[in-house]
């Protein structure tokens, strides 16, 4: 294939280049996929208003998130097992991001360690907490984001308990894999993935292992999740965490204005309307048609962003338009990951920045901070 040209072209390229499993994991919504479709679908339901001949010079994307600098309103989100679509990808695409001037988010879930992201980069990332039952394991993975200088908790409140991922459980998705003829033969498909996981020792959960207690089943991540992640999580521990952690704090997987409301009350610095991907509440609205009604009901009083279905610069200009201070992408820097490495997830991001800018220009806007409804054709949406 010739040089991607959309995130389209990525997808392709990293279905070619990554075993099915960890494609699929990826690539993959919960029960009917419906809510993961909706995400995707319903960016395209948003018109944009034409101008013309109106001064398109000098045009700037620089904006800000929970008050740091970014080169463009849009984050890497948090995703497990990123180390699986391609050897050491959580140390490549926090520094894809550093480079490009973008917060990249660390998974608790990650495959790379809190401490392996920190030794290759030099600004500070931002980390992503899955509160466990146990507290003492939650105190700790805070304390190493601390010692990492992270600048950002990203707290994920919308899995409790795991939705169900049918094809994770068709393809017994495992890290790394287990030994079965069906692995082995996803496998020996992708030599050159096999060959760079060779080459490095990070293949289990880095934040995990060696530090969690009771890891009985950690390779199953369906299992190790129902047996670890505290079902009883409520707003109270989110103030314990506030408290524990005592820098920028943010509430992801918000998509209920009520859950908006009591978020802001905890005094948070932002909330990311989320449904996951489309990967917990299947049947869940996408997280682009939440997004208006959130912001009329605390955009006075928090920051909020939103991630979900976003493929394109137009989708993150929607997004600003609607009301989002940032927005986050998933899948697209997966794909770009598995796909090329590094200049995958940084092609990802040119790909994005670049029909971002030319969209802004031809809404007849100059500055991303300037982006309001103004720009929408179709503002009932
Ligand atoms: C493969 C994969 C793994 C994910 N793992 C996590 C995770 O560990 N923690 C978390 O808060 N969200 C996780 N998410 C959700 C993302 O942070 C984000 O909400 C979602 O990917 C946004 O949708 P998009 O992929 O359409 O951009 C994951 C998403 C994907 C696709």
């Amino acid at each position: 294939m010739s040089k991607p040209l959309t995130i389209a072209d990525l997808k392709k390229l990293a279905r070619r280049r990554v075993p099915r499993m960890f494609f699929d994991y990826a690539d993959s919504g919960a029960w009917t996929e419906g809510t993961y479709r909706a995400n995707e679908e319903d960016y395209s339901k948003i018109k944009l208003r034409q101008r013309v001949l109106v001064d398109m010079t000098d045009r700037s994307l620089e904006s800000t998130m929970v008050g740091q600098k970014v080169s463009m309103p849009v984050a890497l989100a948090p995703t497990g097992l990123t180390g699986m679509q391609h050897a050491d990808g959580e140390m490549l695409a926090a520094k894809a991001a550093e480079e490009f001037g973008v917060p990249f988010t660390l998974s608790t879930m990650s495959i790379c360690s809190i401490e392996d992201v920190a030794s290759v980069t030099s600004k500070p990332f931002w980390f992503q907490l899955y509160v466990m039952k146990d507290r003492g394991f939650i105190e700790r993975l805070i304390g190493r984001a601390k010692a990492a200088n992270c600048s950002a908790l990203v707290v994920t409140a919308d899995l409790q308990i795991l939705g169900q991922r049918h094809k994770d459980i068709r393809n017994g998705l495992s890290a790394p894999p287990k030994p079965t003829l069906d692995a082995a033969f996803q496998l020996v498909t992708r030599p050159r993935w096999c060959l760079e996981m060779l080459g490095t020792k990070r293949r289990s959960f880095g934040n995990i292992v060696g530090h969690a207690s009771n890891v009985s089943d950690l390779s199953s991540l369906g299992a190790w999740t129902a047996e670890q992640f505290d079902p009883r999580l409520s707003w109270s521990d989110i103030r314990w965490i506030k408290d524990l952690w005592g820098g920028k704090l943010i509430i992801k997987g918000i998509l209920d204005e009520e859950d908006a409301r009591a978020a802001a009350d905890t005094g948070a610095d932002a909330i990311i309307v989320s449904n996951h991907g489309g990967r917990q509440l299947d049947g869940a609205p996408s997280s682009i048609s939440m997004l208006p009604k959130i912001v009329e009901a605390v955009g006075d009083r928090i920051e909020v962003h939103v991630d979900g279905g976003i493929r394109s610069g137009q989708d993150v200009l929607k997004a600003v338009a609607l009301g989002a201070r940032g927005t986050y992408i998933g899948r697209p820097f997966l794909y770009g990951l598995g796909a090329m490495g590094k200049a995958g997830v940084t092609t990802a991001l040119e790909i994005i920045r670049n029909e971002l800018d030319i969209t802004m220009a031809l809404c007849g806007k100059r500055d991303i901070q300037t982006i309001d409804r103004s720009i929408l054709a179709n503002t009932s949406f």
